[in-house]
């Protein structure tokens, strides 16, 4: 399995707690997008990688997503969704994600999972390792998908108080529920896990779906196996329907205390995650009424304001992968 770190601007004893906390034998992928002028980040990044590598004599590779090499082998595979207007890589969590998708594809892994670097519980990194394999374990399908569904996403206040979710998690499992309850006739709160940033799949899976940018990526891919293997639109993978595709989400024992970011952080997540909702073909008018009034309410957008769709980044599967192969030289990578 390789374990895909996307990281940007992340404090620096966060993302050397969070490598020292994945299991030994998983191949290691920084994929970062933090700021290399005024104090260079990435400098510091590259520091604490290096030493981890020699005392840990651990498998680690390492990129910036702003990389022109890596951008170049992007274009010649023909896969330019993925660029921005100075033809580097788009800045965005699901662009780094990708990011580490195909490098997990070139490496030839079977298995990719994410953790966020924002991550202050060491323990909590090796538990969600050791639960996507879990989960890989609980299924005989090429296709499969581990989310994790957090124990408790505590507050610190003046009082620790160990909530059950986050705040845009809350909200974007209501409508992510209230879409499967509509297409299928039954209610439902099966979904805890819309916005699970800490989740993995199986390469065959990681590779056939279409991504949306930025924060998107993590509703987007059920909403992707929703439509493509829902059995409501037509699929065009005979394998995965044939084979199935097992979904899990798992609790993890441990609770997730990550970076808060504030309030509005928290309304791009969710203008995000509910834009990809709201932009899927299965959901309907009554829904749409609703998600846009939630984003009213949350000042995510104004009243009337039409709700943008997400830019979708079409799956991996899609690009030149031989073309990418011959394409990525040394130099995409930072070596120690
Ligand atoms: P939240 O946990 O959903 O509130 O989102 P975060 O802001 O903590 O982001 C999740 C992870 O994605 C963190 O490790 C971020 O550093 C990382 N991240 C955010 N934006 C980018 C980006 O543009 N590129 C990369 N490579 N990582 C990003
Ligand atoms: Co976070």
């Amino acid at each position: 399995m390789a374990i895909v770190v996307p990281i940007k601007n992340d404090k620096i004893k966060l993302f050397e707690g969070v490598l020292s906390g994945i299991p030994h034998d998983c191949l290691i992928i920084v994929v970062s997008n933090s700021r290399r002028t005024l104090t260079d980040r990435y400098i510091m990044e590259m520091d604490v990688v290096k030493q981890f590598r020699k005392l840990t004599e651990r498998e680690i590779i390492m990129t910036h997503q702003k990389d022109e090499a890596l951008a170049k082998a992007f274009r010649k595979a023909g896969y330019t969704a993925i660029l921005d207007d100075t033809d580097l890589v788009r800045s965005g969590k699901a662009e780094g994600m990708i990011v580490g998708i195909a490098l997990a594809k070139l490496c030839g892994k079977t298995y990719v999972g994410f953790v966020d670097a924002d991550n202050y519980m060491p323990g909590a990194i090796w538990e969600y390792v050791k639960d996507y394999g879990a989960g890989f374990l609980l299924s005989n399908s090429p296709y499969i998908m581990v989310r994790l569904a957090w124990k408790y996403k505590p507050k610190w206040t003046e009082e620790p108080y160990f909530k059950k979710t986050g705040r845009i998690s809350e909200r974007a499992n209501v409508y992510m529920n209230l879409l499967i309850s509509k297409n299928t006739g039954f209610e439902t709160k099966i979904v805890r896990t819309t916005c699970a940033g800490d989740h993995a799949m199986t390469l065959k899976l990681a590779e056939c779906l279409p991504f949306a940018s930025g924060f998107a990526a993590e509703t987007q891919e059920l909403l992707a196996i929703f439509e493509m293997f829902g059995g409501i639109l037509p699929t065009t993978i005979r394998e995965a329907v044939q084979h199935g595709v097992d979904i899990f989400q798992i609790e993890t024992a441990n609770p997730h205390i990550h970076e808060e970011r504030g309030d509005e952080h928290v309304t791009e997540v969710l203008l995000h995650s509910l834009s990809a909702l709201y932009h899927s073909p299965l959901c309907s008018d009554e829904i749409k009424r609703e998600i846009h009034k939630e984003l009213i309410a949350s000042r995510a957008v104004k009243p009337k304001e039409p709700l943008s769709k997400p830019e979708i980044i079409p799956p991996i599967a899609e690009m030149n992968f031989k073309q990418f192969q011959k394409a990525i030289s040394i130099e995409a990578f930072t070596t120690f």
